[in-house]
Parts: structure tokens; sequence; C-alpha cells
């Protein structure tokens, strides 16, 4: 069913919101529940369509899921394939990672390379290097990874860029190879430190030795454990966006604000009022928005995430602004869509310029990727009149009632089914 949201713009968010749990740390935590021979409860599992994706790969390898009101229970006691699907690996990338746990589980596992032509951009080189020096022989034949290996054992491997993925495939993977793991010039995302908790929790024994080094003492088996995941950091920070935007007055709950330290900083250097609570964040919006320069770089720097809805606050702020993306060669797709609702935006190599606009206009517009939407989204708060978006599939992927949310908070969304016309409410 094609679904279309309309934003009618202009409108000021005000009041109290709850943040869901974490996208990126349900992922990591969901393949890693592989690894247990037995059950796991998390609670706190975000209801997005990538969870749903992955619960699928889960059940696809023949392990028991049930998703109850409070939590999700996965039943890992028998892993009955090795193979993953290509549906569901083309669908999502980080449905790749179950790969380790699989062969840690079954001595061998067959996974599709994700993304298609996709691959020369988005490679999975450090992934597949890093199982390699675990003792694996791996094959690549038919667009799939194969991968043998009857034991794994502990290594040292050392990354060219800090990747949040492989930190997780590999660190999740080595938590039951034989002897020690060395991981240097690791990602140290606040999702990962909540995926080394979990694994810890059932027994693991990993930790940062460093920042960007971390050391993984193998273990023979995990048990089982239940965990609540992280609140989504990149669910506040939108809404906190959101609020600037709208010159809001929006407290965002159940997040702590260290996790938030780029974004916040970045809102006051362009007028925000951010008030930082125990677990809580405030922020009253004002105008004019002032510009600034954003530098995305892995954590503690400012996340890649953030870069398409604070473009899309900077193309009404009052001056050029300038935006540069370290983490991947190509984020800015979405800027010809911003564009379409009247953003003066240009891009050289790996820099956006943004020339701050008086004021943007309802379009109907297409969303691309997860981000993408919520810079869309953003900008249509914001917008004069009413703008279309289209695409929701690429935005449901990654926020739990985004539009029931932000209604509350005073905005109106309505999401409605293209053919018919008829309200969905
Ligand atoms: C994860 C997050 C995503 C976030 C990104 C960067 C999940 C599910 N997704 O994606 O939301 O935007 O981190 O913070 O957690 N690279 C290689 N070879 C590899 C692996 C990565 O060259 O084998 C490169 C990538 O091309 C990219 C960079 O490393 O340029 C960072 O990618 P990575 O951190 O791996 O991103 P994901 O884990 O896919």
């Amino acid at each position: 069913m094609m679904e279309k949201l309309v934003i009618e713009g202009g409108k000021r968010l005000a009041g109290n919101v709850k943040v869901s749990g974490s996208k990126n740390a349900a992922l990591s935590i969901l393949v890693a529940s592989l690894l247990i021979k037995g059950k796991t409860i998390l609670y706190n599992v975000p209801r997005i369509g990538d969870v749903w994706t992955m619960l699928d790969m889960l059940r696809e390898l023949g392990v028991k899921v049930s998703v109850e009101k409070e939590f999700v229970e996965i039943d890992a006691s028998v892993i009955e394939k090795y193979e993953a699907p290509y549906e569901l690996v083309k669908k999502m990338r980080a449905s790749f990672n179950v790969l380790g746990p699989v062969l840690a589980r079954c001595g061998r596992a067959r996974v599709p390379l994700p993304g298609g032509c996709d691959i020369g951009t988005r490679p999975v080189d450090y992934h597949l290097k890093g199982l390699q020096a675990m003792g694996a022989e791996i094959k690549m034949e038919h667009g799939y990874v194969e991968a043998i290996a009857p034991h794994l054992k502990g290594t040292e491997i050392y990354f060219d860029f800090p990747s949040v993925g492989a930190t997780c495939h590999l660190a999740t993977t080595a938590a039951v190879a034989e002897g020690i793991t060395y991981i240097r010039n690791a990602a140290e995302e606040p999702e990962i430190h909540d995926l080394f908790n979990f694994l810890n929790n059932a027994g693991a024994q990993i930790r940062y030795i460093d920042s960007r080094e971390i050391e993984i003492k193998g273990v023979e088996s995990l048990k089982e454990t239940s965990y609540s995941i992280m609140p989504d950091r990149m669910e506040a920070g939108t809404f906190m966006i959101a609020a600037a935007i709208t010159e809001g007055d929006v407290t965002i709950e159940g997040i702590d604000p260290q996790y938030l330290k780029p974004v916040i900083d970045k809102l006051r250097e362009v007028g925000c009022e951010v008030l930082e609570f125990e677990n809580a964040v405030r922020v009253i919006g004002r105008k004019p928005i002032k510009p600034t320069n954003i530098v995305t770089f892995p954590h503690p720097g400012f996340p890649t995430d953030m870069q398409q809805p604070f473009t899309a606050l900077l193309t009404i702020a009052d001056g050029i602004s300038m935006v540069t993306e370290t983490v991947y060669d190509s984020r800015f797709k979405y800027l010809s869509e911003l564009a379409r609702m009247g953003a003066d935006v240009k891009v050289e190599g790996r820099t956006a310029i943004v020339k701050g606009v008086p004021e943007l206009t309802g379009a109907p517009v297409t969303i691309t990727d997860l981000r993408a939407g919520a810079a869309l989204v953003i900008a249509a708060l914001a917008a004069k009149g009413i703008s279309e978006l289209s695409g929701l599939e690429n935005l449901d992927r990654g926020y739990e009632d985004l539009e029931g949310k932000l209604n509350s908070l005073g905005a109106s969304i309505k999401r409605i089914r293209e053919e018919s016309k008829e309200w969905v409410l």
C-alpha cells in the first residue's frame, strides 16, 4: 500500500516526548542473541521496520521469536539453517552481520553480499578480513559469502576506519572464539557499548582497554539473559532539531544528554537554548537561526546520522553553512529534494554549501533513505504550506510512530493511502 505523509508546516512544537529504544543497538543485540543457546529476553525494543526485518532473519535461520507487548523473546537453542536469504540482506545491510555468529554456532555460514552495486562504496572488507584472521576460510561465489571454520580463534584486528558494523560483528563473533582478540581503531559509538553490556551480561568478557581499542577474552559459551535496550539518540536528536526549526519548546524524555553532546553544542551555536537534565533534554528554538559549520566524524564526533536532519535546519539559517561528510562518500542525495522545497544548496566534493533562505515552501518530495526522511519531515514542519512525503517505508525503517509523537507536540501530520486518499488515523 502506497502511503504518504501530508504535513502542514508552520506549527510550533511544544511539550514532552519520550524516545523509543535504539535501532542500531537493537539490531546488533538481536544478532548477538544468536550466540546464546537458549532464551534472550529484550525490553525496550523499538517497533520499527528494521527490527521486523532482523526478526524475520532470525526466524529464517530457524530461531524462535516471539514479540510480546513489553518484550521480545528469542530462543536460539537451535539454529536450523546456516544460510541467510538474499531478500533480507538486500533490504537491510545490518543483517549481513549474522555471518560471524552463525559461523561460530554452526561451523559454517552462507550469507549474501549486501547491497548489489553498492559494494564498491559500502564494502564489507573489514568484516571478511577479521573473520579470516579468526581462522575462517572465506569463499565468494554467486553473490554469497561462504565461511567455514570448525573452530574460531582469537586474533589481532586493525581497521583503517572505525566501522560501527565491523566492530559489532567481529567483537560479537570473537566473544566465543578461543583466546583473546584485540580490535584496534575500533568504533566506540554508545550503541556498541550497549551491545557489549548485553554480551557481558550473558557472560562474555569484552572491554575497551583504551579508546578505540577493544580486548575480547573468548568464553566457551554464553548464558541466557534479559536486557533493556538503550534509548535512541538519533530519534532524540530528530526531535531536538524539529523543536529548533519550529521555534518550539520541547522536552525529550528518556535520554541521557551526554549521548547528544555534538548535537547540543551545534544547536547552541545556531542560537537555541538547550537545557540538560539527568535523563532528559529541553530545546527552546529561537529565530533567527545562525549559520554554522558541521563535520561528521565517528563518535564522539558529530554523527553522520544527524547530518541530514541538521542540514534541513541550516537551510533557513541567516547566512551560509558548510556541512562536510567524512564517514560516507555520498550522503547528500536528499539535498535535491530539499531544493524542491526552496533550499539553496550546492555540493562540492564532500561538502555541502548551504545558503540560508528566509523560508521553505511545502512541496511533494520523496524519501530515499531513513535520515533523508528525517530531514524532509523537519523541513516540512517549518515550510510554508503543505508537503507530501512519499517513500515512507524508508522512514518507517527507523522511527516508531514519528507522526504520532510529532502530532502530540502540536504538528499537523496525516498519513494517507495514495490510491483511495482515505485517511489513516
Ligand atoms: C552504522 C549505523 C549507521 C551509521 C554508521 C556510521 C547500524 C545498523 N548502522 O552503519 O546508522 O550511519 O554506522 O556511524 O548500526 N567500511 C569499509 N569497510 C568495511 C566496513 C565499513 O570501508 O568493511 C566503511 C564504510 O564504507 C563507511 C565507513 O566505513 O565509509 C563507516 O561505515 P560503518 O561504520 O561500517 O557503517 P555501518 O555499520 O554500515
